[in-house]
């Protein structure tokens, strides 16, 4: 039906993912859970793929949150190992993809080795305009408030802001996303119905979808009935 294809083309411009459900994949495989996190990364360039193929402009993928320090040496260390691995690898085929890399959160917490990484991979893909693909590492969404509020607190006190003038402008100018629009769309993977620090000032209009899908099983499929479902969605901002 024509009207079936029109809904179709709603395509979200920024689709934000907390890529849940590794350790659980792992347990179910009788796995170790960095095995989970190893098989996680699959799903991370299938997704990359088809959020290209779809048309959609931002991916933001929630990798490592602030609180996940918490856990246990070797799984942290794990991860730091991984992530090292994955920009090194996967750094051409992100260039021939046309995607840009880019990274949210408190950065300086990371292992020296993986930064010099990351900065790499940024610097070498900024020129791409395909896809900007967002990675949230040591980040926390409280965390990111308190930073602006600091810098716009210190603006006022210098006398370069008036307090009279704060909007909502001037706060998300402030986030570690101010050159990103909010996300429309968020999914978030392994069924849990929380949000867990990730983009509360961002995503306060975005559709959610929840899927009961692992991470590690998560896939084009998966990514596509997201979009079908997003598209179903009648967005209302507060209006009727
Ligand atoms: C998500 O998978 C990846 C990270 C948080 C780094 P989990 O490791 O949280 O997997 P579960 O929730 O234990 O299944
Ligand atoms: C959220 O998953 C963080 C990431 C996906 C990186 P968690 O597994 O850390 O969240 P909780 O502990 O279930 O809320
Ligand atoms: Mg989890």
């Amino acid at each position: 039906m024509a009207e079936d294809r029109s809904v179709e083309t709603k395509i979200p411009r920024h689709v934000a993912i907390i890529m849940d459900g590794n350790g659980r994949w792992a347990k179910n495989h009788r796995l170790p859970r960095l095995s989970g996190h190893e098989a996680g990364r699959k799903s991370v360039k299938k997704v990359v793929q088809a959020a290209i193929a779809h048309g959609v402009r931002y991916l933001t993928l929630y990798a490592f949150s602030v609180e996940n320090w918490q856990r246990p040496r070797e799984e942290v260390q794990g991860l730091m190992g991984l992530l090292r691995l994955v920009l090194r690898e996967e750094l051409a085929e992100m260039g021939r993809e046309g995607v840009r890399l880019r990274a949210i959160g408190r950065l300086q917490d990371l292992p020296e080795a993986v930064r010099a990484e990351l900065e790499t991979a940024m610097e070498k893909t900024r020129g791409n305009t395909k896809l900007d693909l967002i990675l949230a590492l040591s980040y926390g969404s409280r965390v990111e408030i308190i930073e602006a509020v600091k810098e716009i607190s210190k603006e006022v006190k210098a006398g370069r802001l008036d307090p009279e003038t704060i909007d909502e402008k001037t706060v998300s100018g402030h986030l570690y996303t101010r050159d990103l629009p909010d996300p429309d769309l968020l999914i978030r993977t392994s069924g849990e119905m929380r949000i867990s620090n990730f983009m509360l000032w961002q995503i306060s209009y975005a559709e959610i979808h929840v899927t009961p899908v692992l991470w590690p099983d998560f896939g084009k499929e998966q990514f596509a009935e997201a979009l079908a479902d997003y598209a179903r969605r009648e967005r209302r901002f507060g209006g009727i």
